[in-house]
């Protein structure tokens, strides 16, 4: 991780931390991160037909692997964190679960389809990452990343992106952590899909108890960041009631082996 020099302003060991920081509440993460819209995992894979040998790369709890054996593929996932990886197997028995990261994959060459990341791939040390991921991949492979975000065109989704904001907060899709161009892999494309999520303001609040900027601070600056949330939310019309859809963009990247 040496290589992130905190492009918005936090330094590369908040960076490590945050990246690392997922595992204390993975089971709250399984439960009220959102999964990714079908027509963006097909869009991810390349729109391929067929079932296809797929990595789930920084699978986490497997919300992305989730949608990929719904969708007929065969699955293996990897992942760094222990507590992460352990609610994988136990949500996902079917998919191999690996330990690992996308510095140093724990596969053969040439013995994947396609590698998809979802709300991970900003965490990769790219330099490294990428010729792995390039060596990981079959002839003719692809690559695709994947973001759930905030749609934050929506007025009180945009006041709920800064009421939730914090002293380490830094990093969005948008901030140019997404796939940067590599002599190995085709141009990168681009692609935006409409996602929702019911929600009620407990849920939200716990969802937004599992972002790593909330999960790195001291308890009492955690309660207080999430105690400001939820004035916020019960001022707002739109939440204040009881049950509404989160809006999201899910954001993504995709690219091929040449
Ligand atoms: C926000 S979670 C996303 C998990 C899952 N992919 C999903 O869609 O919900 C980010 C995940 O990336 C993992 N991670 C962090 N650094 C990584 C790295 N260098 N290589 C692989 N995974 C990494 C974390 O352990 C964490 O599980």
């Amino acid at each position: 991780m040496a290589t992130h020099t905190g492009a918005d302003g936090t330094d590369p060991e908040m960076f490590a931390r945050r990246a690392s920081s997922f595992g204390a509440e993975a089971a709250a993460y399984a439960e009220h991160r959102p999964d990714y819209p079908e027509a963006g995992v097909r869009w991810a894979l390349g729109s391929r037909d067929g079932a296809l040998d797929v990595l789930d790369l920084g699978a986490g709890t497997g919300k992305l692997s989730a949608s990929l054996v719904a969708l007929g593929h065969r699955v293996t996932a990897v992942e760094p964190d222990d507590g992460m990886r352990g609610e994988l197997v136990r949500l996902l028995p079917s998919v191999t679960a690996l330990a690992g990261g996308a510095e140093a994959i724990p596969l053969p060459d040439a013995s994947v389809d396609a590698v998809v990341v979802g709300q991970a791939f900003h965490w990769f040390d790219q330099e490294r990452a990428l010729p792995e991921i390039a060596r990981v991949l079959r002839p003719g492979g692809t690559l695709g990343a994947v973001w759930n975000t905030d749609d934050d065109r929506v007025e009180w989704i945009a006041g709920l992106g800064k009421a939730s904001s914090g002293r380490v907060s830094f990093l969005d899709w948008a901030s140019g952590r997404g796939i940067e161009p590599h002599a190995a892999f085709t141009p990168v494309e681009n692609a935006d899909f409409p996602h929702r999520q019911p929600r009620t303001i407990d849920s939200l609040l716990a969802t937004i108890a599992t972002h790593s900027h909330v999960l790195v601070l001291e308890p009492a600056e955690r309660e207080a960041l999430l105690g400001r949330v939820r004035e916020y939310l019960l001022t707002r019309p739109e939440t204040s009631g009881g049950s509404f859809d989160l809006e999201i963009v899910t954001r993504e990247q995709r690219c091929a082996l040449k």
